[in-house]
């Protein structure tokens, strides 16, 4: 299960009047971990039980709220990846396909799980449709980027997707005749801070109006520590035991996990016999028995650990003042027994100055264009993507007016 997925929520909300603007500039949106649907297909030589089905036709594995709740093994065994330690590899495990519906479109990530009704799994759609009502067009001047949220830039579906979005980017650009707005929420914003680090000036220059990242975990958030020592169910009554083998698998959840250089010596996880911060990885990973994390933490250590500037002008919003987790207190009973959590500032799932590491971009000599920092206060991860303010004030970034968001009786 993706570290910060956008679990479904109740967002019967829906913008209100439309009205058509004249040459709105084109969008990107890249979605977070998880917050995109990703489809399977399975030929499987074995199964984790025999309730589980070796083979199927192409169907939705992220989100199917059902599978993910009854068939919770099963599920795990088909999304985990595979790691090849030797040779330093991640691939889908033996006889699964991968794919993202709808890549250029925001199908995928304006719900999740379209089987729950009401759209009550939404995790774009508000912003979608406010976007629409505004003026964008989808699939023309709206468009998305959704990816496989499981792999990260060194794999070769990861280096896809970086290269699919700039083909997407320049070919919004060219159709429009103006330059691409990037939009990006949580994990979708250390792909697209990636992405823009992986052009050059006089490309950026051509192709990107500016970018604006939603909830940027830039340097890791303390939360992935759990995940990888005792699991993580997000809440859901699922055993986090039961999925800490395939959590620990994605290569992405080691991309997210706090880096070193800004974590520094804050203490992230103690037991009776020691403490851990950011900077003992190796220990870390014997410990709580999985060994291959020193090397998948290697993997990725290089790809946004400096935060450099993105070279573009960039408006970067954050909520701060909820409860999130920093600190992780084991007992005697090891890292198969829950932990104490000890909550510090931040949005809830990303730690205050992981959050906060844009301000840099904004301070004197830092780029040539232009950076500001949009804080909100008391609006949590996710709802980034749904609070009234937060659209308000995107959509003001993006030179569009606000027709305010009005709750739906029933949206069918
Ligand atoms: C966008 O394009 C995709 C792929 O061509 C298509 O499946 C989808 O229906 C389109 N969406 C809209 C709103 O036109
Ligand atoms: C962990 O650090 C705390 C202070 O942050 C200290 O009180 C405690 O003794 C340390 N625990 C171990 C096992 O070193």
């Amino acid at each position: 299960m993706p570290a910060m997925s956008r679990l479904p929520g109740l967002a019967l909300l829906l913008a209100g009047a439309v009205s058509a603007g004249p040459g709105v500039g084109p969008v990107v949106i890249i979605p977070g971990d998880g917050s995109n649907q990703l489809e399977a297909r399975l030929n499987k030589p074995s199964t984790v039980s025999s309730l589980c089905s070796k083979k199927s036709d192409w169907y939705r594995l992220w989100l199917s709220t059902t599978q993910l709740l009854v068939g919770t093994r099963c599920w795990a065994d088909n999304i985990r990846l595979l790691y090849d330690e030797e040779h330093d590899v991640l691939t889908n495990n033996l006889g699964v396909e991968t794919r993202v519906p709808d890549f250029g479109g925001t199908s995928s990530f304006e719900e999740l799980d379209p089987a729950i009704p009401a759209h009550a799994s939404a995790a774009f759609r508000k912003m979608v449709v406010a976007m629409v009502a505004a003026g964008h067009t989808r699939n023309v001047t709206l468009r998305g980027a959704p990816y496989d949220f499981r792999y990260a830039p060194p794999s070769p579906v990861g280096a896809k997707f970086q290269a699919d979005l700039k083909t997407l980017v320049e070919q919004t650009a060219t159709a429009s005749e103006r330059r691409v707005t990037l939009v990006s929420h949580s994990m979708g914003c250390l792909q697209a801070l990636y992405f823009l680090n992986s052009q050059t000036q006089a490309w950026k220059d051509q192709f990107v109006e500016k970018w604006v990242p939603l909830a940027g975990p830039f340097a890791g958030s303390a939360v992935e520590m759990k995940l990888h020592a005792s699991g993580n169910n997000m809440g859901l009554p699922v055993d986090p035991l039961i999925i800490r083998e395939e959590q620990r698998s994605y290569e992405t959840n080691f991309w997210l996990a706090p880096v070193p250089r800004w974590f520094g010596g804050r203490v992230l996880v103690s037991t009776p016999s020691r403490n851990y911060t950011a900077g003992d990885y190796d220990a870390f990973f014997d410990d709580v028995g999985f060994p291959a994390g020193k090397k998948l933490m290697r993997r990725v250590a290089g790809l946004t650990s400096e935060v450099a500037a993105p070279g573009v002008d960039v408006v970067c919003m954050y909520g701060l003042g909820v409860d999130t987790p920093d600190h992780f207190v084991y007992g005697p009973g090891g890292f198969d027994k829950q932990p104490q959590v000890v909550n510090g500032d931040g949005d809830g799932t990303v730690n205050d100055h992981s959050l906060r590491l844009c301000e840099r971009w904004a301070e004197p000599g830092a780029q040539s264009r232009s950076a500001r920092v949009v804080k909100f206060s008391k609006v949590s991860h996710s709802d980034m993507l749904t609070d009234d303010a937060v659209l308000q004030a995107l959509l003001s970034e993006l030179g569009l007016a606000w027709h305010g968001a009005e709750e739906a009786s029933l949206v069918v």
